[in-house]
């Protein structure tokens, strides 16, 4: 018997219908984000970059699409109980917002090596912190024992439809705005972000081009791509704390089939992103938003012949909570 892929029985987490659905439910809360342009940058680049702000984002970061959509999606008696999660980042604080806005608890696990400012977001948002060691065992299983003794949900930070349903608005948004992009670039880490992304502006145009942008030192999508099958590591070496997770079963298959290729960056090249985002943008990014522009600079991608035709890039600016106190040594110790 033909076995028929994934692609062919369109078995995926989301799809356009679905993502048209998150931004009904989503869009009297959140915000249309802006996007920025740079003649300076565009002269670096050598082509037309435009930067979709999601660091403007309520809470700072894309995440509040995705949480916003998984807490409006659930019946009165499922939300009754609240929600609780595990991460160290915008996720975190995104479901606490998410949560406060439609009046449930929002019980947050957060490793105890987490952003300061990440933590203090979750907890202006009224979230309750749970402590856990930074293991992904044990934030796992201390999420489940809250889920245990509370009855609230659980809302992954990537693995989900709901979650992934969410973020693929920002393309429906982004192709509205600028319907001549013909590229865009995405930061990957769980991959809900780009996902989201690709399902729905490959849905719109597919001629689009879909890239990752990682850290070399969180590199588990590249050599996911490469070996054709999900690759986790032993450990990860980043500045960009967002981007330290790995891919899970429901983004992988849409990262090995929706996304045309993934572009690592080095440390100092995610620095340098950095800067040119608040000397030249203007914009308070944080590390893991920077990886997108630091990869279309790269010599990788400059001098590869396939991104030639790469004329309308967009990069997504992710998010822009950045710990200044942790950011400045790491800056002078990295560069
Ligand atoms: C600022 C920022 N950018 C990008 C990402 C990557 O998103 P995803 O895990 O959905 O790939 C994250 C994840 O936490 C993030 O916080």
């Amino acid at each position: 018997m033909e076995m028929k892929s994934d692609r062919e029985t369109n078995q995926y987490a989301a799809d356009l219908s679905s993502i048209k659905e998150a931004r009904e439910r989503i869009k009297s809360f959140i915000h249309n984000t802006p996007v920025f342009f740079s003649d300076s940058l565009d002269l670096m680049a050598g082509r037309r970059l435009l930067f979709k702000c999601e660091c403007f984002q309520k809470g700072g970061a894309f995440k509040f699409r995705g949480a916003s959509n998984a807490v409006l999606s659930l019946d009165e008696k499922q939300a009754s109980k609240g929600v609780v999660t595990h991460s160290s980042g915008n996720h975190a604080a995104a479901l606490a917002l998410a949560a406060k806005m439609r009046g449930i608890p929002a019980y947050i696990v957060v490793p105890n090596n987490a952003p300061k400012c990440k933590v203090q977001n979750v907890i202006r948002y009224g979230g309750q912190v749970i402590w856990c060691e930074p293991m992904f065992d044990s934030r796992r299983i201390t999420a489940d024992k809250v889920q245990q003794d509370t009855g609230a949900v659980l809302i992954h930070p990537y693995n989900d439809g709901r979650i992934i349903s969410g973020q693929g608005t920002i393309s429906l948004e982004l192709l509205e705005q600028f319907p001549e992009i013909d590229t865009i670039i995405v930061p990957i880490s769980g991959g809900g972000l780009i996902s989201g992304i690709s399902l729905a502006a490959k849905s719109i145009n597919p001629s689009i081009r879909v890239l990752a942008a990682e850290p070399v030192g969180a590199n588990d999508a590249a050599l996911s791509k490469e070996n054709g099958r999900l690759i986790t590591l032993p450990q990860t070496d980043t500045i960009a704390d967002g981007l330290r997770a790995f891919l899970g079963d429901q983004t992988w298959p849409v990262v090995r089939d929706f996304v045309d290729a993934i572009i690592t960056v080095e440390e100092k090249e995610i620095i340098h992103a950095m800067k040119l985002c608040y000397e030249i943008l203007k914009v308070a990014v944080e590390p893991s938003a920077a990886v997108g522009l630091a990869a279309v600079l790269s010599d990788s991608f400059q001098q590869n012949s396939l991104w030639n035709e790469c004329k309308h890039v967009a990069i997504i600016l992710s998010g822009g909570n950045v710990d200044l106190d942790v950011l400045w040594e790491a800056l002078y110790k990295k560069t």
